[in-house]
């Protein structure tokens, strides 16, 4: 019997959402059904071939295999701060305020765990990605949400914000463009996130991996505030350059707080693989083409994922950015749970219901724009057979 009792840190964080789910759709995959997944954000696209070749050259160096330096290659942080130059208009200082990382998702719990103690509090937007609770959870903070409504554009309510009790807030998360609503940031409400957190002595964190992903052009958080500003963000390969199995991502922003976080990142990890980084320095020289290619398909997507939704009798805002098409389910479902339940059983299509990423989502659904065509066209037959 395993008497083994885990640490206080993990007792009630369950089991990641879709590793839970992925089962089931397994279970159901080995009675000889084939399963439309329509919910996962892994982008089926490969990255740019040069990205490939380089890897594949790279591997082949003297000194490929060795352990690698935890802040990765010198010529890494530069490619980054000229990335951010030339996407995002913003000045960065290659050795000290940009910190690669292995993918956004653990930039994340190393933000809570090198920031937060006991205690702490951290503002969270409902719904969200669900990371930044969880993170917070096991830095041991506590959580206070943030609304983030239709009504309002998926944007927080300043007035509300301010009403709060601020005085244990140690960090804000904001992501913009927004998972799961595909919501867009602006230099508007950047400037506004920017005053309200100076003003209460907040760190402002912006997860910011859709950045390129259907937006009208990439914005940063960072072009909107000085350097000794308690900012940060967090960026990716994953979506931007089809890289999301590779695992580069990046921190960038206040040195201070950069440095605390490679305090803690460097007690974790052992550096990267060198091709792979010097993959990611190619990807991050590709132009705008690249861009116009990729969003070329995901826009053709989106309408096919349009049509779904009519067919489901879904409403759905059609300026949203980002990788996902956040649909509302009909006032006569009961919720979407439920909804996301019965496509599953009735007609073998997984779409997760939008109440994992909170209880703002609880009469939403968000399909991935991660799927060739002949998927959508199959969801649709099935649709239309049984309806
Ligand atoms: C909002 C958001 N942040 C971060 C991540 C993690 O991305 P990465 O692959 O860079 O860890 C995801 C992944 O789906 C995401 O949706």
């Amino acid at each position: 019997m395993n008497n083994v009792v885990s640490a206080r840190r993990i007792r009630g964080i369950g089991e990641y959402y879709f590793s839970k789910k992925l089962q089931q759709i397994d279970a159901i995959r080995k009675q000889g059904m084939e399963v439309l997944n329509l919910g996962i954000g892994s982008p089926d696209l490969p990255p740019h071939p040069s990205v490939i070749a380089e890897f594949n050259s790279a591997i082949l160096e003297n000194g490929a295999h060795q352990y690698q330096s935890y802040k990765g290659l010198p010529e890494l942080r530069s490619a980054i701060a000229n990335w951010y130059q030339r996407f995002f208009d913003c000045q960065l200082d290659p050795d000290r305020e940009v910190l690669p990382l292995i993918g956004s998702k653990e930039g994340i719990t190393h933000i809570c765990m090198s920031l937060l103690d006991d205690g702490d509090s951290v503002l969270i937007p409902n719904p969200g990605y669900p990371a930044y609770e969880t993170a917070s959870k096991m830095a041991g903070a506590d959580i206070i949400h943030y609304d983030l409504k239709e009504e309002n554009q998926y944007q927080p309510d300043f007035d509300v914000l301010e009403e709060m009790d601020l005085t244990s807030v140690k960090i804000m998360w904001v992501n913009y463009p927004h998972m799961p609503t595909g919501s867009s940031g602006s230099h508007e409400l950047f400037d506004k996130l920017i005053r309200f957190t100076r003003k209460n002595n907040i760190v402002l964190i912006n997860d910011n991996p859709y950045a390129f992903i259907l937006t009208d052009r990439p914005m940063s958080i960072l072009s909107a505030c000085s350097p000794d500003d308690h900012v940060l963000e967090l960026n990716s390969l994953s979506k931007s350059h089809n890289m999301a199995g590779w695992r580069v991502g990046m921190l960038v922003g206040n040195q201070g707080l950069l440095e605390t976080v490679l305090t803690f990142k460097s007690q974790v990890d052992s550096g990267q693989f060198k091709p792979m980084l010097k993959a990611a320095i190619k990807a991050l020289t590709l132009d705008e083409s690249w861009f116009g290619a990729l969003n070329e398909v995901y826009l053709s997507r989106k309408h096919m994922v349009y049509k779904i939704l009519d067919n489901l009798n879904c409403s759905y805002c059609t300026n949203s950015s980002g990788m996902f098409v956040w649909g509302k389910i009909p006032d006569t479902e009961v919720d979407a749970e439920h909804f996301s339940d019965m496509l599953l059983e009735e007609h073998k299509i997984f779409v997760p219901p939008g109440s994992i990423f909170g209880s703002n989502g609880k009469r939403y659904i968000r399909f991935s724009l991660c799927s060739p065509e002949s998927v959508w066209n199959e969801t649709l037959n099935r649709l239309n057979e049984t309806r």
